[in-house]
């Protein structure tokens, strides 16, 4: 199965790329954490980016194509964050032809942007492992540590409320016009993001299995 997650800044698709991967046993592709890394490790690609990527705007397509046709290697995918733009969409047509692949299907995680605000205002990740928090929603044992390996739980440099509306600006004005790119291929499946993460998670996997009635979408 091979997949895309298109969704706002908060909509969920980090905590739900995470479930996808491991109920389908796909890879999960994170445009955002790749970077992230990058900028951790202070290599040169993430002294570029993440200038970019403090002020909540897009990265330049070139550097983010190279990214994906490294990572891109093999069917069974659920890529998060990627595409943001009809260029982004149209060079990954061209990447999965090169590769013999091709997709099943786009995710839309609809959200409402003062939902997605408060969730990003409680957001806390992990440094070590990347693994998502919410302070209220999703709070870890104990606070400000990791469950799963301990590490120290951070808030993300781009979760400010200014560069949050910021990054909802740009959503609405590159990232929004994929709904009808995808829409015309009929392979936009729409999803309430509002709900409950678990909630969600059954709504793309019912989507999913109504989608794929002739495809073997059956998870485990
Ligand atoms: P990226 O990291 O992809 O950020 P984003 O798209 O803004 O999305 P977020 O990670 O903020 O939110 P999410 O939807 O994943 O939500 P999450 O699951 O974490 O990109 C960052 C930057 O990198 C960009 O601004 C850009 O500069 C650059 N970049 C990345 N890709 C690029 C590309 N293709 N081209 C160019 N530049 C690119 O959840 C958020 C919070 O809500 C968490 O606390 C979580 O616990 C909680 N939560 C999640 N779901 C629920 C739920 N259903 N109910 C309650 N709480 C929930």
């Amino acid at each position: 199965m091979n997949l895309i997650l298109l969704g706002a800044p908060g909509s969920g698709k980090g905590t739900e790329a995470k479930f996808l991967a491991e109920y389908y046993k796909i890879k999960k592709i994170v445009l955002g954490d790749i970077l992230r890394e990058e900028v951790k490790n202070n290599t040169s690609l993430g002294k570029i980016v993440s200038e970019y990527m403090k002020k909540g705007i897009l990265v330049p397509d070139d550097i983010i194509m190279k990214v994906v046709r490294e990572k891109l290697d093999s069917a069974g995918f659920v890529l998060d964050g990627f595409p943001r733009n009809l260029a982004q969409a149209e060079m990954l047509e061209e990447i999965l032809k090169e590769k013999a692949l091709s997709l099943d299907g786009v995710i839309y995680l609809k959200v409402n942007e003062e939902k997605a605000v408060e969730r990003l205002s409680g957001r806390r990740v992990c440094k070590n492992c990347g693994a998502i928090y919410h302070i209220v929603n999703m709070p870890p044992q104990k606070e400000g540590i990791c469950d799963k390996c301990g590490g120290k739980l951070i808030i993300r440099d781009d979760d400010r409320e200014e560069t949050v509306r910021k990054r909802w600006q740009v959503f609405r004005r590159e990232t929004f016009p994929l709904i009808s790119y995808y829409l015309k291929d009929s392979k936009l499946l729409e999803v309430d993001a509002n709900k409950s993460k678990e909630e969600v998670f059954l709504e793309i996997k019912k989507a999913l299995d109504s989608y794929g009635k002739d495809k073997d979408f059956s998870g485990n």
